[in-house]
């Protein structure tokens, strides 16, 4: 299968990271630089303790830096929330908005999913909006009704498609070393395209559409040459730049 025309390789450090690990925001602008990263765009969604730093060390490199959530509000009352505005006034591009683990953590609801990414294309950020379903919903068989249902409430109708992004991440498959099938995600992926292309004025197939959920080098060839997938999120193999590297450079 062919590779989408412009992927994207995105890491996502949750909860992880401290000055001392900027070392390898750097290896990755290096590589970058070099030549050595592999033909798709990449970016890291950091910590926010970190964006402001790293943002300066990648000045001038295409590496893009992002945040891992915003508030829905511009500014005000909302004690350790941040604006999507403070991210991009930080240095960041991108956002992660309605990961699962913040839909668990934090009762996200698609509602409010959305109003984030809303929010986030305001302030100039491309979204990047996650869903999935649970292991019991696949057990189920519930997976595309629960896709579907994610797409239609988290995608704001006012979308533009070449500044978001939409995340696949299968739950189950978050952090587990558990992935589905590629004909299940081929399954997802196509379903989300056409889902996006008859939502959205503005059309969604040219909405890019990542995997994410145990990407790692040694599944990643398999995973982002599959059709609808245009590039992956990666979560625990993006702490390192090596690593993340070796996802990387599976775009020749
Ligand atoms: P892992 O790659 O660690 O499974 O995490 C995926 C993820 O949640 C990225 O947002």
């Amino acid at each position: 299968m062919a590779f989408s025309s412009r992927p994207i390789v995105i890491g996502n450090w949750k909860m992880n990271g401290l000055a001392a690990s900027l070392d390898q925001v750097e290896a990755v602008r290096d590589a970058i630089a070099k030549g050595q990263a592999g033909r798709c765009e990449t970016g890291l969604c950091l910590p926010a303790t970190l964006i402001a730093a790293a943002a300066a060390r990648v000045e001038g490199s295409r590496l893009m830096i992002g945040g891992q959530d915003c508030h829905v509000a511009s500014h005000g009352a909302h004690t350790g929330d941040i604006a999507a505005a403070m991210l991009k006034d930080a240095g960041a591009t991108l956002v992660i908005v309605g990961h699962s683990e913040r839909r668990a953590d934090h009762g996200e609801t698609d509602m409010l999913v959305n109003q984030k990414a809303q929010a986030a294309a305001l302030a100039g950020l491309t979204p990047v909006i996650c869903v999935g379903e649970t292991r019991a919903e696949r057990d189920a068989g519930e997976t595309l009704r629960v896709i579907g249902r994610q797409i239609d409430e988290s995608v704001p109708r006012s979308t533009d498609p070449k500044t978001t992004i939409v995340a696949y991440e299968p739950v189950w498959a978050i952090g587990t070393g558990l992935t589905p099938t590629a004909a299940d995600v081929a399954e997802v992926h196509a379903f989300i395209h056409r889902r996006l292309d008859s939502l959205l004025p503005s059309g969604g197939t040219t909405i890019r559409i990542l995997y994410g959920g145990s990407v790692k080098a040694s599944n990643a060839a398999e995973l982002l040459a599959i059709d609808h997938v245009d590039g992956a999120l990666v979560g625990g193999a993006s702490l390192k730049a090596a690593d993340l590297l070796g996802i990387t450079s599976v775009y020749r």
